[in-house]
């Protein structure tokens, strides 16, 4: 079978499935991480794999960036593939001075500038949520490793925008609470509520938008490796 967007079999794909922005994390989680990889689909480039983590099958599958992108892949693997659970795992830009590089957010809601999850839910603001199954799970295991870095829960701004024309947004999203800015979970969760599977973005804060301050890519990789094997570990087997 194939969709517009996926070329793999039926049943290619794990009930569980991660996701990252990026394409090619999709293949370092896959032959790094993970036993018995699979490569299931490869259309536009946007790899996609199956393996397993210790003995429990897993996929792991690119997202591209922003919402669009995202929500194409998440509601045709929800919706024609069977898969149930969709995990983001990505990298935010922190906002609040408590939020440093390197420490996790786990996405408890996102806020949007985006349109969607209106207009899928008849006009009305959609409450953008995270499972809470999937979050407790993290949470309970990311604070039990004593992870080296903060954890933090709470909320993100989904922005259509990497380069946001509001000068106030930043201003306004600190007097609201939110911790950090991503470019898609909020269409996950739009998807997923809409789709009936269950979602949830837990993001590496990979640089800090009140100084400029930023990973590098070396403390990157180390940093968003550790989150996907704490991610794996506290949702499987
Ligand atoms: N903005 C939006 N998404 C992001 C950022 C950012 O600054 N950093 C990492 N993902």
């Amino acid at each position: 079978m194939s969709t517009p967007h996926i070329d793999a079999d039926g049943g290619a794909f794990a009930e569980l499935v991660l996701l990252p922005g990026d394409p090619l994390r999709a293949r370092h989680v896959a032959t790094t991480m993970l036993t018995r990889p699979v490569e299931v689909t490869n259309v536009r480039n946007m790899l996609g794999y199956t393996g397993e983590w210790k003995g429990a099958r897993v996929s792991v599958m690119g997202t591209g960036i922003g919402v669009p992108s995202a929500m194409l892949y998440a509601t045709e693997l929800v919706r024609d593939y069977g898969v149930r659970r969709l995990v983001r795992v990505g990298t935010c830009g922190a906002i609040v001075d408590g939020v440093g590089l390197g420490d996790l957010v786990l996405v408890m809601g996102a806020a949007t500038d985006s349109s969607v999850n209106r207009l899928r839910f008849g006009g009305y603001d959609l409450a953008a949520t995270a499972s809470w199954e999937l979050l407790s799970r993290v949470a309970r295991v990311a604070r039990a490793a004593g992870a080296s870095s903060g954890v933090r829960v709470g909320n993100v701004f989904t922005s259509d925008y990497f380069y946001h024309p509001d000068a106030g947004l930043l201003g306004l999203l600190r007097r609201f609470g939110i911790l950090a800015l991503d470019m898609e979970s909020a269409g996950l969760y739009g998807v997923a509520a809409e789709q009936g599977a269950q979602a949830l973005s837990v993001l590496t804060v990979s640089d800090h938008l009140n100084d400029g301050a930023h990973m590098s890519a070396e403390q990157r990789e180390t940093g968003v490796d550790a989150m996907i094997r704490l991610v794996l570990d506290s949702l499987l087997p």
